[in-house]
């Protein structure tokens, strides 16, 4: 996706060049992570996701709670792990919003129940932090697919085009019929 396609959602050229465009690029330049591959396999042991196409494949629900799922995890390189993405090699970036979590197992006849405790408060609370995953995770949305809403509009003018026709052709077919049965 360029820069200049968050025109749709009501930035401006300056709002977008002082906001979202760190790295010197112009406003019509394609956004691209500064992160070279190589050296992030070497940092993560995998390169991270092209995000732009991961609410296609992931799904929205999937991303909102994978990103509010990370609780602190000794045993990995990073320190975190996640509860629905075992072992995930990302770090809880998010950490000095969410604060540190951490996983609770109950074993009862049912089998294993596990959940996620707030041991230490980070700079928002849980309903702020939720909202803010909520949208990041809605903006992920718009750049897996930025013409959706277009393609949601010309679709229902399609319909009601081809409704519209359907309509005349059916009054058509009546007017060169009525005088033959
Ligand atoms: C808010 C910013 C970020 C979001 C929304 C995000 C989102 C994601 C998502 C959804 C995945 C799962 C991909 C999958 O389906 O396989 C993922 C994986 C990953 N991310 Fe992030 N990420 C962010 C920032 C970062 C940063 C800053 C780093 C590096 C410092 C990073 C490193 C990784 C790595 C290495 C993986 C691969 C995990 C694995 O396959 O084990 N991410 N990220």
């Amino acid at each position: 996706m360029r820069y200049n396609r968050h025109r749709d959602i009501g930035f401006n050229n300056e709002e977008i060049l002082n906001k979202l465009v760190f790295t010197g690029q112009k406003v019509g330049d394609l956004m691209q992570s500064a992160m070279r591959k190589k050296e992030a396999e070497k940092w993560f042991g995998v390169v991270p996701p092209d995000l732009s196409v991961i609410a296609r494949s992931r799904g929205a629900d999937w991303l909102y709670t994978y990103l509010r799922a990370f609780y602190r995890d000794d045993s990995t390189v990073t320190g975190w792990n996640n509860l629905v993405f075992d072992r995930a090699a990302m770090p809880h970036v998010l950490y000095k919003l969410q604060g540190e979590q951490r996983l609770v197992v109950k074993t009862s006849d049912k089998g294993e129940q596990k959940s996620l405790l707030l041991d230490k408060q980070g700079e928002m609370n849980k309903a702020e932090f939720d909202k803010f995953v909520g949208d990041l995770v809605n903006y992920l949305v718009y750049l897996g697919e930025p013409h959706a809403n277009t393609r949601k509009e010309l679709g229902i003018i399609v319909m009601a085009f081809l409704l519209g026709m359907l309509i005349l052709s059916y009054a058509l077919k009546r007017e060169y019929w009525k005088d033959i049965h």
